[in-house]
């Protein structure tokens, strides 16, 4: 992971993180150097989000997430970190410097390329003699050329190495075409093409680069889809099938559907803002990449048993997001291809301006659960619905689903109404003394969110950190006499980090989030955010950093001290005998 730290800081300065944040948070000017918002990364009602200009970076006193403005946009797209890099690169455009890209980005750009060739390849089998059955299959499932072309569709041929060559001949390597999983390694070492008659779905990111493919067979003769392994360039779990053109979409929701043949099926009717999730069940990174563009979802999954406990599951991660669901109940047809061959666009279109939302959804769910004739069942579903209500935030739309609840137990209004009240007091205050308990804790007991990360010896932790704070903020204190060595700092990862900065002040170079941001994990870079914003008066500096120093140097001779003490107590045992 090269950038050179020229080029990072610059990068970062150009980015300024008010302006990068404010495009995904509203920032309010708060007392003092902070800027605060609802933090994007969670769901939360009261601002925990903290955006500092003249550090540049953002920390959440919630979820603990923090960094610098590369960090933010790593975590808000869903992107590595040089990927993040030429996110804010475009933003402001500035070029990255050629010699500035590692190995690892030189080899996804090159795998990008060879996807979009194979990509090209495809199509081009497609509308060729020998893609004819292909073309047929098409046609029998009413797929349209120019949806096919939207999507970019494409035909694999039957044959073991006629993309090979054909990429060859581009230039590329066996391994690139292997690394993209495109190729496999037969037994005797050689190499063949793994889609083999199929017809062939890229699968496109949000910014339009080809990251996969999909192969949907055209006969029974074998598995029915083959999809690309992850790679350098693929991650199933971050991406949906359509998105790229979903986001274009003027509606204000995402259809999710399970099929690509469905949303295929779904964009050709005029249902554009439909997206699937490659084969795999909603991720918490899809969820959070539809809410970059959507805070509505609409469920259109298969209506078997396995779909609706799909749909539930999906229900719960994209909720947490804040994103409205509703799910639709797809009667007499298994999947949303089939309901709209069936009965035709416009009945589909009346699903969705009908279909639930996800407190009926959720609602009926438990209703179905329990027997409400024998009166045990009835007080668990009294209270299963209930708790459910207490959390919806609308006082409004509790009454409404109280007053369902009751007549579905035949109970009277207000008794559900008030239940439903209770709960949600018991709730609040409960989250409060929670949100108290967090603001008071002692700086002694202050732990890394990270459990991973955890102090072995918090006194002493709590000097190293500020010896950390204290050196960010004026390198030029590294010159300090007394200042301890990396090994004297009791937390490890206090040390690794204290380390690298030593290094880098040493060999003269910058100092940034980006330059360390680079060489450290996100769990650790959230870390140093969290030490970074905590006060430290520098007029004081060198007074705050002797104060750390001493005590640092005091906590180790208290270990060291000990440890002596072990050690005449294990001597004197052996002399005794014992
Ligand atoms: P489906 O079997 O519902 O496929 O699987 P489909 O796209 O709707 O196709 P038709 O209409 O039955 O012809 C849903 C999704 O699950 C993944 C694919 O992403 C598919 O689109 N899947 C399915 C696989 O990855 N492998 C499989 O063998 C089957
Ligand atoms: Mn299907």
């Amino acid at each position: 992971m090269k950038f050179s730290d020229e080029f990072l800081a610059e990068l970062i300065e150009r980015n300024d993180i008010v302006d990068v944040v404010s495009s995904y948070v509203n920032l309010n000017k708060k007392s003092g150097s902070y800027m605060f918002g609802l933090c994007p990364f969670h769901s939360e009602k009261t601002a925990s989000f903290s955006v500092t200009p003249s550090k540049q970076i953002f920390y959440c006193y919630s979820c603990h997430k923090g960094g610098d403005v590369i960090h933010f946009i790593m975590e808000a797209e869903n992107l590595s970190f040089p990927e993040a890099v030429e996110f804010l690169a475009k933003r402001v455009g500035m070029e990255i410097p050629r010699e500035g890209m590692d190995e690892t980005s030189k080899k996804r750009a090159v795998l990008l390329k060879l996807n979009k060739d194979a990509a090209r390849f495809f199509n081009a089998q497609l509308n060729a003699p020998q893609g004819e059955g292909a073309r047929d299959y098409m046609l029998s499932r009413g797929i349209s050329r120019r949806v096919a072309t939207n999507f970019g569709l494409g035909f694999a041929p039957q044959s073991w190495d006629a993309l090979r060559r054909a990429m060859k001949e581009k230039g590329y390597s066996d391994y690139d075409m292997f690394e993209a999983g495109l190729l496999k390694k037969g037994q005797k070492g050689g190499f063949y093409d793994v889609f083999r008659n199929r017809l062939m779905f890229p699968i496109i990111d949000v910014r339009g680069d080809v990251i996969g493919f999909s192969g949907r067979i055209l006969d029974d003769s074998g598995p029915k889809y083959m999809n690309s392994p992850e790679s350098l360039v693929y991650n199933k779990s971050r991406n949906l099938f359509g998105l790229n053109l979903a986001k274009k979409s003027k509606e204000e929701y995402i259809i999710l559907a399970e099929g690509n043949i469905d949303v295929v099926s779904l964009h050709q009717a005029g249902f554009d803002s439909a997206v699937a999730s490659l084969g795999t069940a909603l991720t918490p990174e899809q969820a959070r990449l539809i809410s970059h563009y959507k805070n509505q979802v609409i469920i259109a999954y298969d209506s078997d048993t396995a779909g609706m406990s799909a749909a539930k599951r999906a229900i719960g991660i994209l909720e947490k997001l804040d994103v409205k669901v509703k799910v639709l109940r797809l009667e007499g047809a298994k999947d949303p291809d089939e309901y709209i061959k069936k009965k035709g666009p416009d009945a589909f279109r009346q699903l969705l301006s009908g279909s639930e939302n996800q407190v009926d959804y959720r609602l009926r769910n438990v209703f179905e659960k329990y027997d409400l004739s024998i009166d045990e069942q009835k007080v668990e579903f009294l209270k299963e619905a209930t708790d459910m209500l207490s959390r919806l935030p609308g006082s409004a739309e509790r009454q409404v689903y109280a007053m369902r609840v009751a007549s579905m137990t035949g109970l009277k209004d207000d008794a559900i109404i008030n239940e439903v009240e209770r709960r949600r007091k018991k709730l609040l205050s409960w989250n409060r003394k929670k949100f108290e308990k967090e603001q008071t804790r002692p700086v002694r007991q202050m732990q890394p969110e990270d459990r991973e990360l955890r102090y072995e010896n918090p006194q002493s932790a709590v000097a190293e950190e500020g010896i950390i704070r204290l050196l960010y903020l004026d390198p030029a204190l590294a010159s300090t006499p007394g200042l301890p060595e990396p090994e004297q700092f009791s937390s490890q990862v206090l040390r690794r980090i204290y380390a690298l900065m030593r290094e880098r002040i040493d060999r003269g170079e910058m100092l940034n989030n980006a330059a360390l941001s680079a060489e450290l994990s996100s769990s650790e870079m959230s870390l140093l955010v969290s030490i970074l914003q905590r006060p430290e008066d520098l007029s004081m500096g060198s007074t705050a950093l002797r104060d750390y120093i001493n005590r640092i140097h005091e906590q180790n001779e208290f270990n060291t001290q000990t440890l002596d003490l072990r050690d005449l107590t294990e001597k004197l045992r052996k002399k005794k005998g014992v």
